[in-house]
């Protein structure tokens, strides 16, 4: 999180308008935005959908990239965005104004939102499968009557049950799967979902949920893909890699998973079996203490990124996890010489 740097908001006038184009990853479209109105108002008035949810500037949903012209957030607010991120250009649309002509790019097609709407349904708990001592797989099914799909890396919302609390939480499962959803779920020491899922959770529970949410996911582009993953962020790259494996075979697929501890990993059996298949695959598990598992090294994701995962210049990172593993990832590859845009990235923020 971070205060926007000092900035003013324009004055208030509606007789100045300024045309904000919005690069899709499938196309463009243009809106005409007053100088009061922030980008995701004017876009909604103008019928353009754009991914967002609490549209308070507190989730981190509706990010854009400014590729041209002066787009501003209003100063002292919080945001989920850091300074850092602020200053190479990510704008928080729900939260932003502009002062002259401006062109945002975004890191989602626009058919996105006529493809996978957002809904909500009450789901039926399916199983829950402790995959280690602190995460656990949780399945939810879907009734038939709903219709759901979603681009594998969105997440839905929950509401955790016998409470007005809702929580985020990413696809694990393909997109394939509509009518059975599969979440990985770090169960923290305390906390209003974790000790809901230790302690209550049984299979018939009820769930409602809302989604699909989010704008990450892979990019119509081709090269190699390069996905660093910190705990459960590895639950979105599990469902990105099930579409991977029909749609690209021609170039690398790195995958870095890392925990804390060992206790902390999951999937390595499942990550072996995915290597089997996919002949492309290549998985690196590290985790932060000395470790005698076989095939796990000791490290974190960033600690073991080399040139050598970079160096063909059409690579696409993708990157999920907690903020801080994100910022140190992110740094890195900027180091190593990839282009900023070409890292995408999903933050597990407490939600
Ligand atoms: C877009 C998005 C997708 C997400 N997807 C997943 C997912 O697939 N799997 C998953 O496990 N989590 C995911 N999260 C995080 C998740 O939404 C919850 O924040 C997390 O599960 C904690 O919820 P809780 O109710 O157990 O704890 P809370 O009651 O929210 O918090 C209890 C305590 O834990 C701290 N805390 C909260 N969240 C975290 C965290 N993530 N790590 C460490 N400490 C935390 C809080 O500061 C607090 O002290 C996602 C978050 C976002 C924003
Ligand atoms: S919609 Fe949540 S930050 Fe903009």
């Amino acid at each position: 999180m971070s205060i926007a740097p000092t900035d003013t908001l324009p004055e208030r006038s509606m007789a100045t308008q300024s045309n904000v184009r919005l690069n899709f990853t499938d196309g463009t479209k243009t809106v005409q935005v007053p100088a009061d109105t922030t980008i995701l108002e004017a876009a909604t008035e103008a019928g353009v959908r754009l991914v967002s949810q609490c549209t308070v500037g507190t989730c981190g949903t509706c990010v854009g990239r400014v590729a041209r012209g002066d787009v501003i957030m209003p100063e002292g607010r919080v945001y989920s965005l850091k300074k850092d991120e602020i200053d190479a250009g990510q704008r928080l649309l729900c939260q932003s104004h502009v002062r002259g002509d401006s062109e945002i790019d975004l890191d989602y097609p626009a058919s996105m939102l006529d493809e996978y709407p957002v809904i909500t349904a009450t789901a039926k708990v399916g199983a829950i499968i402790w995959l280690g001592e602190t995460a656990v797989e949780l399945q939810l099914k879907l009734p038939k009557s709903v219709r759901f799909a979603f681009r594998a890396g969105q997440y839905v919302r929950m509401q955790v049950p016998g409470t007005d609390e809702w929580r985020s939480y990413s696809m694990a499962s393909g997109e394939r799967d509509r009518k059975k959803l599969t979440f990985t779920i770090r169960v923290l020491p305390t906390g209003v979902m974790s000790d809901y899922l230790r302690n209550n959770a049984v299979v018939g529970d009820r769930i409602e949920i809302e989604g699909p949410t989010g704008s990450f996911g892979l990019i119509d582009e081709s090269g190699p893909v390069l996905m660093i993953a910190g705990g459960t962020g590895l639950a979105p790259m599990l469902s990105m890699l099930e579409k991977l494996q029909t749609a690209r075979d021609e170039y690398p697929i790195r995958l870095v998973f890392g925990c804390s501890r060992e206790t902390d990993l999951f999937h390595l059996d499942e990550l072996e079996a995915r290597q089997g298949f996919m002949s492309k695959l290549d998985v690196r598990v590290v985790v932060d203490e000395p470790t005698a598992v076989t095939g796990v090294l000791e490290g974190n994701p960033v600690s073991v990124l080399n040139a050598a995962d970079v160096e063909h210049p059409l690579t696409s990172a993708y990157l999920c996890g907690p903020p801080a593993m994100l910022k140190a990832a992110e740094e890195r590859l900027l180091e190593l010489g990839m282009p900023a845009e070409r890292i995408h990235a999903e933050q597990f923020l407490p939600s």
